[in-house]
């Protein structure tokens, strides 16, 4: 364990797999996104707890699997247009909401998720 990360705070693993569950379950019947998306979320989803495990302090799973995350090289193959970071984002405040994750996290969690979205953006509207 790793005391006084994000990932701790929130309560770690399971609170993880709520928030990833919330969140494609929402992309995955968003008009915007499920033109870019596999219909099967199953795969998208385990990358994404081992991605945000990481990315909020906890153990480096993503790496340990994958190898660097290289996110916006991964992102190039996808039209991700200012409207689909929008999109996007606004799955991620709900599935927040959903997976009960509390202030100051949720706010914070969103924020720092919002910088990386704005780093994603690879096409013009
Ligand atoms: C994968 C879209 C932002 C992390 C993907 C995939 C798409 C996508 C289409 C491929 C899914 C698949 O083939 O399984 C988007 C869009 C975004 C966005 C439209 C809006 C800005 C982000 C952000 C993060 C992120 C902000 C991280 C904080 C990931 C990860 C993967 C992924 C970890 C899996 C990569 C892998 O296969 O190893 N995303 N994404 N994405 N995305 Fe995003």
């Amino acid at each position: 364990k790793q005391p006084g990360t994000m990932y701790e705070a929130i309560g770690g693993f399971d609170s993880i797999e709520r928030l990833v569950t919330a969140f494609y379950k929402r992309v995955g019947e968003h008009p915007k996104l499920i033109p870019i998306f596999p219909e099967d979320l199953t795969e998208t989803a385990r990358k994404q707890k081992l991605f945000l495990t990481q990315f909020f302090g906890g153990p480096n799973l993503y790496s340990q699997e994958v190898g660097h995350p290289m996110l916006r090289r991964r992102h190039l193959p996808f039209v991700i247009t200012p409207e689909r970071r929008n999109a996007w984002l606004a799955c991620m405040a709900e599935a927040l909401e959903e997976a009960g994750i509390e202030e100051p996290y949720r706010t914070a969690i969103y924020d720092k998720l919002s910088l990386t979205a704005n780093h994603m953006m690879n096409t013009p509207e």
